[in-house]
């Protein structure tokens, strides 16, 4: 596996022709959940593709206040992890490479990215975009791999690829749980042992919500509040049920719908979020 540290050497990764380039963007701290887009993304390269992963914690997408700075940064695990899970490039660059002196171009879609976690980090999605385009400009890859856990994010990126004309298959892949229930996310590992035994409520209460029958959004909002403020420990910070192909509010005709949460445990801050299909009064 090669280590990349600087734009001009991983710009030398360009696609060969019939040797398929797929990127997975991280910030590291790698787990399972991770490892299942690396291998999404070793499966769509085949045998002669290359996968690349990105490896960056990027300063540009975290508010005042949040988590930069403290981060996990576990280089060495992550390096072997990518190693045995057969990737063929790790892209680490530092933040100066990311973002030299007298940065000042930002990418922003001022749509989707507006609601749900737009609304509570102001800038996140800002400094998603600008961080995604400039990897796809850098890697250049044919497709690049992204979890279902985090719905918005993947909306905006689509988003911003199609209104940009990027030439770059955007791939979802499903969320990787623990035993009960709780997405894997680098953040868990802040979560002290009282939270982490009460934050599978968000998944209960999802679960719950996707087998209801004949509820509004308005009703199925409440009913997801409901259970998860049971849990003495969590606060939540929103709930939304959208349509789940536009993110906007649930309308005739809306076919599938998409329950987001996002909920705090003490200092930190869970996302989650799950599908269901629209139950339509007027239609049949
Ligand atoms: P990060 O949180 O490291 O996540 C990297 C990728 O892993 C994202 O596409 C995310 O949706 C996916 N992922 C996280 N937890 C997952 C789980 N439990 N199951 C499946 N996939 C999961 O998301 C980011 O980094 C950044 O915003 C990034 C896109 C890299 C831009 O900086």
């Amino acid at each position: 596996m090669k280590i990349v540290r600087t734009a001009s050497r991983a710009t030398r990764l360009r696609n060969e022709p019939g040797r398929p380039l797929v990127l997975v963007p991280t910030m590291g701290a790698l787990h399972a959940g991770h490892l299942s887009l690396i291998e999404k993304a070793r499966r769509l390269a085949g045998p002669r593709g290359r996968v690349v992963v990105s490896i960056f914690v990027n300063p540009a997408q975290f508010g005042p206040g949040e988590d930069y700075s403290r981060y996990p940064r576990p280089f060495p695990r992550d390096r072997r992890l990518c190693e045995e899970a057969g990737v063929d490039v790790l892209f680490h660059p530092e933040p100066d490479v990311m973002y030299p002196a007298e940065f000042s171009t930002y990418v922003n879609e001022e749509r989707i990215s507006l609601g749900l976690c737009g609304l509570s980090r102001q800038g996140h999605f800002r400094g998603v975009c600008t961080v995604v385009l400039k990897l796809f400009n850098i890697i250049a890859p044919d497709a690049a791999v992204f979890g279902e856990k985090d719905y918005q994010q993947v909306a905006v990126i689509r988003r911003m690829a199609r209104d940009l004309n990027v030439p770059i298959r955007v791939v979802t892949a499903p969320t990787v749980r623990e035993a009960d229930g709780l997405a894997l996310s680098s953040r868990n590992a802040y979560l002290r042992p009282e939270e982490r035994a009460q934050a599978p409520v968000i998944r209960r209460a999802l679960l719950k919500a996707r087998e209801a029958e004949s509820v509004s959004p308005a009703e199925l909002t409440r009913q997801v509040r409901r259970e998860i403020a049971a849990a003495p420990l969590a606060k939540i910070d929103y709930i939304a049920v959208l349509d789940a192909r536009t993110l906007d509010k649930p309308g005739p005709n809306t076919g599938e719908l998409v329950i987001a949460c996002a909920v705090w445990f003490g200092r930190t801050r869970l996302i989650d979020n799950i599908h269901k299909k629209a139950c339509n009064p007027h239609k049949h």
